[in-house]
């Protein structure tokens, strides 16, 4: 049962809106009504606020209604609104963000989604403006239902321009009212690395590398999206972490791994981090210049993948990258068996990869190798987790 806030424009078609009002009634649904001041001239509010049961409001100025129910309120508690028939001009100041009368107010007040169902003459149907304010409306997450093809009221006239049946509103209204289907990863937990790591070399100096962490991010945000719960373990970055991911921010190596380690068990793991192979025994105090140039010892830094491959707690998928600028497929074999892990994703960083936007890569398992095309650092995020998606599923499959 939902709260369904239908603004009626001005058309030959709105007597139609009382078959969907005494329908959406039936299926138990509140269904407070808005009408434009054109609506009021071919249907009455007395006879859609007798199917309807609810507040009928045509006036943003009458104070009464307002007291007692107020446009806003109305707006804010809709869990859908449907425009139907929505004419021309209620399309068109719709698009426009108008709020100069109580439908168009309402519109630009709420935050539920909104269906709209077009019912105009063909010819204003098919006009360029009409056509703009739909295509900005879209664009703005409206969702549309019709206009069918058909004979028109005005005699000889047909064409694509009718309301759309009271049926097949009532089943956009059902599609818009069904919860988001669950993602091809819902119930799954992936933990991420992304970004360079931190070596201190005392209290104020670092080594770095130049990753940005935009591939680890998102990949991470793609895993999001898909559904999974994402830990992202990611180094010093200026890019904020995806909505929706539990950000895990580390400094060094060591670091990562501890927080890595910390985030298991997991079901997929996708190591995209550029972590220092080897640290400093840093200075517990800030070298001074006057002491000569430091001789720095470096010490080798564990193998994050490598030891996540190898671990009791190992994901079902584990997911390594590869960054070289020669011989790529070989030393991604080579890089798949001495570490341990699944997948390696290749990539050829001969070109501007690193802090870059764009990526070649090559996806590389025992058994294969796909070599996709110069993509968005989104887009491989998308299309790995595609891949991650088909070989692992959701939780219970
Ligand atoms: O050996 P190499 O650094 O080329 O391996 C790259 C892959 O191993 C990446 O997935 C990277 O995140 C991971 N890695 C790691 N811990 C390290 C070094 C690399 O997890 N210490």
């Amino acid at each position: 049962m939902a709260r369904i806030l239908l603004v009626i424009s001005g058309g030959i078609a709105a007597y139609k809106m009382l078959e969907v009002i005494r329908r959406l009634r039936e299926r138990g649904h509140e269904t407070p009504v808005v009408m434009t001041d054109a609506a009021t001239r071919f249907v009455t509010p007395l006879s859609v606020g007798a199917l309807s049961n609810a507040p009928v409001l045509t006036d943003l100025f009458d104070l009464d209604r307002e007291r007692e129910i107020g446009h806003i309120r109305l707006a804010r508690s809709a869990d859908l609104v449907l425009v139907a028939p929505a004419s021309a001009d209620l399309l068109s100041r719709m698009a426009a963000g108008q709020a100069d009368d109580l439908a168009t107010a309402t519109l630009l007040a709420t935050g539920a989604p909104v269906l709209a169902a077009p019912a105009m003459n063909p010819h204003m149907w098919a006009h360029p403006a009409t056509a703009r304010n739909v295509a900005r409306l879209a664009a703005d997450g409206v969702r549309f239902i019709g206009p069918e093809a058909g004979e028109m009221a005005e005699r000889g006239e047909a064409g694509v321009g009718r309301l759309a049946e009271p049926a097949a509103i009532l089943a956009a209204i059902d599609a818009a009212l069904a919860p988001a289907a669950p993602g091809p990863l819902a119930g799954r937990h992936a933990v991420v690395t992304s970004g360079p790591t931190h070596e201190p070399i005392d209290p104020v100096r670092y080594i770095a590398n130049r990753s940005s962490g935009r591939q680890g991010h998102a990949i991470a945000a793609a895993l999001a999206a898909a559904g999974a719960r994402v830990t992202l373990v990611s180094g010093p970055v200026t890019i904020p972490a995806p909505a929706g991911v539990d950000l895990v921010a580390v400094e060094s190596a060591r670091d990562m791994l501890a927080a890595v380690e910390a985030a298991l068990p997991a079901d997929i793991a996708v190591m995209a981090a550029a972590v220092a192979d080897f640290r400093v025994d840093a200075a517990p105090h800030k070298m001074k210049k006057t002491d000569g140039p430091p001789v720095l010892t470096l010490t080798e830094n564990p193998d994050i993948l490598a030891t996540v491959s190898a671990s009791s707690a190992r994901p079902r998928l584990v997911v390594g990258f590869a960054a070289e600028t020669q011989n790529v497929v070989a030393y991604a074999r080579d890089k798949l068996a001495r570490k341990g892990c699944d997948w390696i994703v290749a990539n050829d960083v001969s070109a501007d990869v690193f802090g870059g936007t764009e990526n070649t890569v090559h996806l590389v398992s025992e058994d294969r190798v796909e070599d996709w095309p110069r993509l968005s650092k989104e887009e491989v995020g998308t299309r790995l987790v595609a891949r991650i998606a088909e070989t692992i599923g959701a939780r219970g499959d």
